[in-house]
């Protein structure tokens, strides 16, 4: 390899790095985070599946003179495939010293940006398709906008997770950028007022100038331009060949050194997969190698070269000059490319090789869509065996042996498809169908497959009737190892004349074909989506109805609702994939200036420049350790030991511990409920998967990973009970924890009689509800440094750093005075980072302890997923007496709660539930809730705890109770509302005043507001007039009870008039320090004096110190902002007192008096000008109730199950909300992260517990393309309430039930459903009463819908 660069260049942000010694397995996330300043590269997944990590990468072509911009995922790119290239990151569009780029304005403007983990990805994404837009060749956009359209810029963001904001304000700030923005449809934001005029809007936005565009790619770098590289580092290596000749070479060489491990790579996507712990010795870059990197078009079709991306591909797939090479050739190829674009996400295509993709696909069994959509159109492949090529067809290439490590794979060929050919003698037509299908939870939001499909069909027209000359159906993803041909589908179909006969035999038969292998999960469902798009792409040629217009291959043949006017509409269903508008109406109050301003979010600018430190940001002190954890893989079994492989420590570990390194002066603790402590480790006794049983330390984090994930431990149950997995198991063998008494709800009334009353009854209904991981974009981590004195630092990003203090201190056995934990911000907690995050600060803490040297750790993904506990699972049986009107007598529910090993926050359970369930009057309520001590990973409190559960548990009572009277479920919704009485009798003191109760305002605000009754009329109407996609509509209330807990502050005044405010509540992105410095501004400005209306430009919130701040609590329950708000206004109180006199004195001397000289003076004066306080709210204040509702109308795909959402209105009662903006953001995301329960997440374990649902790739939250297309929020102002804080109330969980809605609503679609597979003649199910489950993902949906709903219709057609 002479004469090739041996040293690593590229550049950060403009900075030239220069790297001679590297492990070639280094992503570039892994340098940038550990060797640069640059942090704002998050690490959210590791899988590529989040975009936390999204870069730009700028390559430059010195012949071309050209730089090429495009985004990659930085976690999965390997740092030596960059040499040559520019990296920009966030904090290289702008920051806090140089300025920040409008990007970050708007995203800080549009109230975008909550946590702040996932901005600096979603930044570079929207940056990267701004650099995109501009290189279109579209009119000059308006001067503040770009080439960009709404559209694009949604898109740009599709593989982004967020799960703060619910999306709509991020859609908002991307779109702000686009050219063909209406500027009145974007939402609340600090920019303008309301009144303000469109040009006043437009002058307002941060200044956007495309031509401003920041130098991607520095001079210094195009002057030394030499991408090739040989990298010789550790024992591994690098190569970048640079000819086909050079690559055989190598990969010779290789197989004589018979015991190199060498990998191939192109984009390195795949490890995203398959998350490889090898170390290989070569690594072989594909990438500068000419001839792999060809596009070629002719007459034939094209070849992509094996490198050639993703994206490059799409493009190439769409190029205008394909008309003028293949014809008419472009049908095949634009779908082809549409397709392409909904396969994982931008960044990702980018890098992605359409060869590496169909080697993954090939020697893998990777489940690829590329595969599926090349084998129908009789692809081929070239590839390179030794010294061999060959060229062979793509089904010959998946046939074979898995491709060894040393072929490779050189180009593929599509050919290419004439569409039409000439009439023939017999006056017949010839017409070329395409069509290719996707079933996947989200349509453009990076998800996997449950099944694709690509048909190709040659069909000619006699008469009437439809002749298939020639059929190619190919299908994937399903559950086999690679994508096939249905070779006995298509030996039906062809020569044959389409009748409706023929279509059901075909659906029979692609049903035999199409059957996935055993164990793969929705077998059915898969082979039913098989029969669905078969019919989905014959059904209108069968002579019945079909009518094929002039330039259409086929699909899209009618469309739009309530214009469709016959049963066989089965055109493909062109829903807008992404929000198409949204509204927002906030009612600001100035009583308490500057509290009620929707005010941008505290510290929002620098976390979308990726300046805001989190704890991984912090820079590891010299000596610093990383661990991982090692879990248990049993539910209940005896640990005998941990090993290696090699019974040595594996390379860069130092150290593994486990309770036996506890101190003996400690105690083996590892987090705190109350008064009850929690063990660090299993014992000898590992009691759930998941369990912690050691903890390996290592010089970086990856060894670290890496060896926790290869310890062996050696088990043994011998003797051992069988360990309890199940509710039902627990119930057997009493297997309980106990609640404590004041922790008991009451019950209502006398269930017997409300039972005797009823005219109707059902008796020992079930229900069940399943789990859900909460998914804060920053997994769980910590920093500890001892310090002088047996003393600790530990750095967490916890909800709750007192009792983290306490747990450590008593586990390390020393005082807490030697204690101290820092806690900043956290990148999402939403419950998860309360108890949870304990056991990892004081697993950091006790190894630091050990090892007297600086300890941290960051959880990867999986390892987060396993341990997190999650929302608590339930099985209900339920028994409800009703009156033949709706009207609910009596209900009794038996509760059987999964609460784990732990008790945790479980035993909060109980109280929970049933505030939540009692927002109905059921006349008496009697309930037996158990929590059942289980084998599994204890459960703890996540967003809305219990609350989320029992409203849905009401809400599918009434529907049950409507089914069974036959009665419109909103009319019993509405007739079992409380009254104010009711409301009291079911509440007590905490349903507060008649005029508090707003619900039953809200109630008719939101069905007149969403014109309601006259969409249930239309929806009816669509139903009838649809038979493939039905529409449902729901209208649900929610209350939710609340309590406010004690709260800390302390405010202090500096020398200049700034103030410094700790509060005991932790900032997790939900805007408690907003409204912290908001109400303190206020508070002081009660001096009156010159200078305070700024004064909250003065005010900092600083990060809580358990040394400086004692008794700071739990972040939780969605009242610490208010507490805190609270205590920070009680020590504004003392200051302002304390000040007052002098005031008055300076007054009396001057005339008037500033801010800044009372505090100069107060110095002076020795005033004491730091105040603390601790908020203890009045007994029998503390609860109130919080009521909101919402209507949601979906659309369900019967073919696939696939529910979307078109429309919600939101109608919610802050009180006199303390910053508007904050409080919407908090209603938004709290309702998607509720849509993502109810619709999408799946949180599995397998039969042991442990949870197989770890990644990106199998747990699916919402994206931007499974929001609401129409997002209707209000946020209610109720006025002024003397008993809370300035009158406000919380926001953080409740609006989390009212995506109850959206499952209703679907219930209501699948119910058209059945109801018509019902007229079809399907008669072995009811259509009414069904339990849809919770998550009412696509397979569920569809199997209710009627897994066979397409054999129903053709019999019934064909009996007709
Ligand atoms: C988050 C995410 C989502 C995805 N979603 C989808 C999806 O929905 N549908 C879909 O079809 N795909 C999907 N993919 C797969 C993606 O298309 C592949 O990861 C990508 O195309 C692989 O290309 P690469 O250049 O990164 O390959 P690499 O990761 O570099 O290589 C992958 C494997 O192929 C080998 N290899 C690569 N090129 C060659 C060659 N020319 N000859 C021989 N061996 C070679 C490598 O040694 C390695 O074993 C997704 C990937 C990610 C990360
Ligand atoms: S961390 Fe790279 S995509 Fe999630
Ligand atoms: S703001 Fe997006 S994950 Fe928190």
């Amino acid at each position: 390899m002479e004469g090739k660069q041996e040293c690593l260049v590229f550049a950060v942000n403009g900075e030239r790095f220069e790297v001679p010694n590297i492990d070639p397995s280094t992503t570039l996330l892994q340098y940038l985070r550990s060797h640069t300043r640059f942090k704002s590269v998050k690490l959210g997944c590791g899988d590529g599946g989040c975009g936390a990590c999204v870069v730009l990468l700028s390559k430059y072509d010195p012949v071309l003179d050209q730089v090429e911009d495009y985004t990659v995922s930085s976690c999965l790119t390997l740092l030596c495939s960059l040499n040559g290239c520019s990296v920009t990151t966030t904090e290289g569009l702008g920051n806090s010293k140089d300025g920040f780029h409008p990007i970050h304005q708007r995203f800080a403007g549009f109230h975008a940006s909550q946590c702040g983990f996932c901005t600096p990805g979603i930044c570079m994404s929207l940056y990267s398709a701004l650099i995109d837009a501009e290189k279109t060749p579209r009119p000059e956009p308006s001067p503040g906008f770009s080439r960009l359209t709404a559209s694009e810029a949604e898109k740009a963001i599709a593989g982004n997770l967020c799960r703060c904001t619910g999306y709509r304000p991020i859609a908002d700030a991307c779109k702000s950028f686009a050219a063909d923005v209406d500027i009145e449809d974007l939402g609340i934001n600090s920019f303008w007022r309301n009144g303000d005029t469109k040009e006043v809007k437009v002058s307002r936005l941060p200044s956007y100038n495309p031509k401003d565009h920041i130098c991607t790619y520095p001079q210094f770098l195009k002057d030394e331009h030499c991408p090739e590289m040989h990298m010789n580092s550790k024992g591994c290596s690098w190569y970048s060949p640079v000819s086909i000749e050079e690559l055989e070479k190598l990969l010779h060489s290789s197989v004589a050194e018979n015991c190199t491990r060498i990998k191939v790579v192109v984009g390195n996507t795949g490890t995203g997969y398959y998350n490889e712990i090898i170390d290989y010795d070569k690594y072989i870059d594909l990438r500068y190698i000419p001839e792999l990197s060809v596009i070629k078009k002719d007459n034939l079709g094209i070849e992509f070269g094996a490198t050639v991306s993703i994206s490059k591909a799409i493009f190439s797939l769409k190029e205008e000059n394909i008309i003028n090479v293949c014809p008419g050739g472009e049908l095949v190829f634009k779908k082809v490319a549409e397709h392409m674009e909904k396969i994982a996400s931008g960044f990702i295509r980018n890098s992605a090789s359409i060869g590496g993709n169909l080697v993954m696909a090939q020697r893998n069994y990777f489940p690829s869509d590329i595969a599926t959509l090349l084998l129908a159109l009789s692809s081929s492949v070239s590839i390179l065996t030794g010294r061999k090529r060959e060229k062979i067809t793509l089904e010959q290439f998946f046939s074979r042996l898995p491709l060894d490590p040393t072929s490779v794979l050189l180009s593929v060929h599509i050919p290419y498809w004439e569409p039409i050919e000439s009439a023939d003698t017999n006056e017949s037509n010839h017409k070329l169908l395409f069509e290719t299908y996707r079933a996947a939870p989200r349509p453009v939001g990076n998800a996997l497959p449950y099944l694709n499909a690509a048909f190709l069909a040659k069909i000619s027209f006699h008469k009437d009737e439809v002749l298939v000359k020639n059929i190619q159906l190919a299908f994937g993803a399903y559950g086999v190892k690679h994508s096939t041909r249905a070779r006995k589908v298509e030996e039906h179909l062809t020569g044959k004349i389409l009748s409706l006969d023929i279509l059901a035999e075909a659906i029979k038969l692609v049903k035999d074909s199409v059957i996935p292998e055993v164990g793969t999960s929705f077998a059915a469902y898969r082979s039913s989506l098989a029969a669905s798009y078969l019919f989905e792409f014959l059904f209108n040629l069968t002579g019945l109805d079909y009518a094929i217009s002039g330039d259409e291959l086929n699909g899209n043949l009618l469309d739009e609702g309530l214009e469709s006017k016959n049963d066989s509409d089965i055109s493909q269903i062109a829903r807008p994939t992404l929000l198409s508008s949204a509204k927002q109406v906030v009612e600001s109050s100035r009583e308490y200036y500057p509290v009620g301003e929707p005010m941008i979010k505290f510290g929002a600018a620098i976390q979308a420049s990726g300046e805001a430190v989190y704890v991984d940001d912090i820079s590891s002190p010299p000596n610093c350790l990383h661990g991982a954890f090692i879990y248990s893989t049993k539910p209940l079994a005896r640990v005998k030991g941990i090993s290696f492989k090699s019974n040595s420590l594996p390379k860069g570990v130092t150290a593994v511990i486990s309770f036996k390194d506890i101190p003996k002066e400690g105690a083996n603790v590892g987090s705190k409920e109350g008064s009850v402590f929690e063990p660090l480790f299993a014992d000898d006794l590992t009691r759930y998967a998941g369990d912690r049983i050691g903890f390996v330390l290592a010089e970086t984090q990856k060894s670290a990973d890496v060896a926790a994930k290869l310890a062996l431990v050696e088990y043994d149950t011998e003797s051992l009970d069988p360990p309890i997995l199940t509710v039902e198991e627990a119930l057997e063998r009493s297997s309980f924890i106990e609640v404590p008494s004041h922790l008991h709800p009451a019950k209502v009334g006398d269930f017997p009689k409300g039972m005797v009353e009823a005219d109707h009854s059902i008796l020992s209904a079930e229900i069940e509800l399943g789990s859900q991981y909460y998914f804060y974009m920053e997994t769980q981590t910590a920093l500890a440094i001892p310090d002088e004195d047996n003393c600790m630092v530990v750095y967490s990003s916890i909800q709750c750093p007192e009792y983290a203090h306490s747990v450590v201190a008593r586990c390390l056995g020393i005082p807490e005075h030697n204690v101290r934990v820092i806690t900043r911000r956290v990148g999402g907690g939403f419950g998860g980072k309360a108890s949870k995050a304990s056991p990892v600060a004081t697993a950091c803490a006790l190894a630091a302890h050990c090892l007297r040297r600086p300890v941290r750790i960051y959880l990867d993904r999986k390892t987060d997923m396993i341990m997190a506990g999650g929302r608590h699972p339930m099985k209900i049986t339920y028994s409800v007496g009703f009156k033949s009107n709706g009207k609910i007598t009596a209900l009794h529910l038996d509760i059987l709660i999964n609460a784990g090993q732990t008790i945790d926050a479980s035993i909060i359970m109980p109280r929970n539930m049933v505030g939540a369930l009692k927002k109905y009057d059921w006349g008496a309520l009697s309930f037996d809730i158990k929590l059942c001590k289980t084998n599994h990973c204890g459960k703890t409190a996540m967003r809305a705890p219990g609350e989320v559960q029992a409203s849905f548990i009401a809400e599918s009572i009434l529907e049950n109770v409507a089914s069974v009277l036959s009665l419109d479920v909103d009319s019993v919704r509405s007739k079992n509302l409380h009254t104010y009485e009711s409301l009291k009798l079911f509440y007590g003191s905490a349903a507060g005043d008649s005029v508090e109760y707003t619900l039953p305002t809200i109630w008719d605000k939101v069905a007149r507001s969403s014109i309601f009754a006259q969409r249930v009329a239309l929806i009816e109407q669509f139903n009838s007039c649809n038979s493939w996609r039905k529409r449902g509509i729901s209208r649900a209330p929610i209350m939710f009870e609340v309590t406010v807990k004690p709260a800390p502050g302390k405010v202090s005044i500096l020398l200049d008039g700034s103030i410094v405010v700790e509060v005991g509540g932790i900032e997790m992105g939900q805007g408690l320090w907003t409204k912290v410095k908001q109400v303190t501004a206020y508070a002081i400005s009660k001096i009156q004096c010159d200078g305070t209306e700024d004064l909250v430009e003065k005010v900092r919130v600083v990060q809580s110190d358990t040394l400086s701040l004692v008794q700071g609590g739990l972040t939780a329950g969605s009242t610490t902002s208010e507490a805190s708000c609270e205590a920070a206004i009680l020590c504004c109180n003392f200051l302002v007192e304390r000040l007052t006199p002098l005031k008055k004195k300076l007054q009396d001397q001057m005339g008037s008096v500033t801010w800044d000289i009372l505090i100069l003076q107060a110095h002076d004066y020795s005033v004491n000008l730091a105040a603390s306080s601790y908020y203890v709210p009045e007994s029998g204040s503390g609860g109130y109730l919080n009521y909101g509702a919402a209507v949601s109308e979906v659309e369900v795909n019967v073919l696939t199950g696939e529910t979307t959402i078109l429309r919600e209105d939101i109608i919610y009662d802050c009180g006199q909300s303390l910053n508007p903006a904050v409080d919407l953001g908090q209603i938004e995301g709290a309702f998607i992260q509720g849509v993502g329960f109810f619709m999408l997440e799946e949180y599995l374990t397998n039969a042991d517990g442990l949870v197989v649902t770890d990644n990106t790739w199998t747990y699916k939250i919402p994206t931007i393309d499974t929001i609401p297309k129409q997002f209707n929020v209000e946020v209610l102002n109720s006025g002024h309430h003397q008993k809370r804080v300035l009158s406000s109330k919380a926001s953080g969980e409740p609006p989390l039930l009212l995506a109850v809605s959206v499952h209703c609503a679907t219930r209501a679609a699948v119910k058209a459903a059945r109801k018509q597979r019902k007229s079809w003649g399907a008669l072995d199910e009811t259509d009414s009463t069904f339990e849809l489950e919770v998550p009412a993902t696509m397979p569920v949906v569809k199997q209710l819908c009627g897994l066979d709903s397409v054999e129903w219709y053709l019999r019934s057609l064909l009996t007709r």
